[in-house]
């Protein structure tokens, strides 16, 4: 059977690597204080798997003590399970893992769970879904890239919305509950056709942190656009 997904179910997971990292604390804070964000998107970069390097498991534990929010961490990292017990005793709930970076995916994912956190599943723009067939029963999320992961402020690829279109359908027909996590270039602008395809959580960087009238504005206006207003 088809979900039926309501503009209420839609969670938002502001992404801090847009934030201002002179007071990652307080805008951490800010988060939590203004309500109405249901997890924290955590960029890890390694300068290889994409070309970009930002943080690790310490600054991630900054964030878990600021905050009791669900920390969402996207690993864009190569060989990530040389890290999965540091991210875990950082304070991570999700750990995502890319497809390009797994050849033994099925292995990975066990290991986030034996380790006690959810795992998620990302797919670069270029990479099949194809390729998420043998692994779905393990996946608690999975994350389609609307843009080339490294960095924040790129435009949405639009091509993303017939993907996600596809991982919902092929979701729903495997019976998984899994989250579709969109991810890249979400703004009001695209916020609403990534959900009426079947997304439930949107990840959002410069549309939060930068907008000119501050996060709690932001917030309500992605999440008016999210339900279709
Ligand atoms: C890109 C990261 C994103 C990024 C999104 O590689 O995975 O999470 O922060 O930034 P915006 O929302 O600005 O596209
Ligand atoms: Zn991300």
């Amino acid at each position: 059977m088809k979900a039926i997904l309501m503009a209420t179910d839609v969670l938002l997971a502001p992404s801090i690597l847009a934030a201002d990292f002179g007071q990652l604390r307080e805008q951490v804070q800010e988060l939590d204080r203004l309500g109405g964000v249901d997890r924290i998107h955590v960029d890890v970069m390694d300068g290889t798997f994409v070309p970009n390097l930002s943080f690790g498991p310490m600054i991630v534990k900054v964030i878990r003590e600021a905050t009791r929010l669900p920390l969402d961490v996207h690993l864009m990292i190569v060989d990530p399970g040389r890290y999965y017990s540091a991210f875990q005793e950082s304070g991570a709930d999700f750990l995502t893992v890319h497809v390009e970076a797994c050849p033994h995916l099925n292995r990975d994912l066990s290991e986030i769970h034996r380790l006690g956190m959810r795992a998620g599943v990302a797919l670069n723009p270029g990479t099949t879904p194809v390729l998420l067939d043998s692994i779905l029963d393990l996946a608690d999320l999975i994350l389609v890239m609307s843009v080339n992961p490294g960095f924040g402020g790129q435009q949405f690829i639009e091509s993303s919305v017939a993907k996600i279109a596809r991982v919902r359908a092929m979701l729903d027909a495997a019976g998984s509950m899994a989250d579709l996590s969109v991810d890249g270039g979400i703004s009001p602008a695209t916020a609403h056709q990534v959900v009426e395809v079947g997304a439930n959580v949107l990840v959002a960087g410069s549309a939060v942190f930068r907008h000119p009238d501050g996060i709690g504005k932001a917030l309500g206006e992605l999440r008016r656009a999210a339900a279709g207003g």
